[in-house]
């Protein structure tokens, strides 16, 4: 998606990928197995490693510490250490990471923030249910995690975030931000916050139609985080750049 991307984006260019299965014999750039192989040098680098390929994340953490590369970083639900890591490069070099590289998720990220301040006084609930494809990893998404964090960071903090309620044996509690996860078919990508209140409820809703969404999101994060200096970046400041 990205390779296709690019080709009709003015001012860029891949210079080199990776993949443990190689690269399609159509690409008109060297690929490798394995990023530690890779000694080509970048403005850029982009990164959709799942987070089970542990050793190659780290590896493109020091790949872009030592070629002092600028990181795009999409992968979810990546372990502990590799955060720990990713933080600890963002000091040296630019990273930018998003769950969800897609324009209309990260316009959804700021629109229920707000919304959340407004409605949690007055009794709302808040609900997220996410849908994928059947052969998704991780489960729930990143995305309904970032859209969950964006409210509670939004409520300061003092939500709880749950992903299961099957042992519940009570009544839902006001501080509560409810995730429900849906794998089946080809979903592409949907995320629905609803926040319920007595008598009324509002969902916002995003559909990813194709993967598109996140390529042009991912190539606008790298126009953005070229040259620009070391630090954890999100899709939130390709927003409030534009
Ligand atoms: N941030 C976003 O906008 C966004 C969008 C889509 C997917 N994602 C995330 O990106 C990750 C990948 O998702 P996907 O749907 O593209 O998966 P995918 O399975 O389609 O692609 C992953 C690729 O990584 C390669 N790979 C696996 N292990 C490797 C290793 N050890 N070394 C080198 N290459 C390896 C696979 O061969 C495959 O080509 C997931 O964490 C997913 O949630 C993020």
């Amino acid at each position: 998606m990205i390779t296709q991307l690019v080709q009709s984006t003015p001012n860029m260019n891949i210079v080199a990928g990776t993949d443990v299965v190689g690269a399609p014999d159509d690409v008109c750039f060297p690929a490798f197995t394995t990023i530690r192989d890779c000694e080509v040098e970048a403005d850029v680098m982009l990164c959709f490693l799942p987070p089970t390929a542990h050793d190659e994340l780290l590896a493109v953490l020091d790949y872009a510490e030592k070629h002092r590369t600028p990181l795009i970083l999409g992968t979810t639900a990546m372990s502990e250490d590799v955060l720990n890591a990713v933080d600890q490069t963002s000091k040296k070099v630019a990273i930018l990471q998003s769950a969800n590289m897609s324009l209309g998720i990260n316009l959804l990220v700021n629109m229920i923030g707000k919304a959340a301040k407004l409605l949690y006084d007055s009794g709302f609930d808040t609900e997220i249910i996410e849908k994928h494809h059947n052969k998704k990893l991780d489960a729930p998404s990143g995305t309904a995690f970032l859209l969950a964090d964006a409210i509670n960071h939004a409520l300061n903090d003092k939500m709880t975030i749950i992903t299961d309620r099957s042992t519940h044996k009570h009544e839902r509690a006001s501080d509560e931000i409810g995730i429900q996860a849906i794998r089946a078919g080809s979903i592409i990508g949907e995320h629905s916050v609803i926040f319920a209140g007595q008598d009324e409820v509002i969902e916002l809703k995003h559909s990813a139609a194709s993967r598109d969404v996140f390529g042009m999101g991912a190539l606008k994060a790298a126009a953005f985080i070229y040259k620009k200096p070391a630090g954890l970046y999100s899709m939130q400041d390709v927003i409030n750049h534009a």
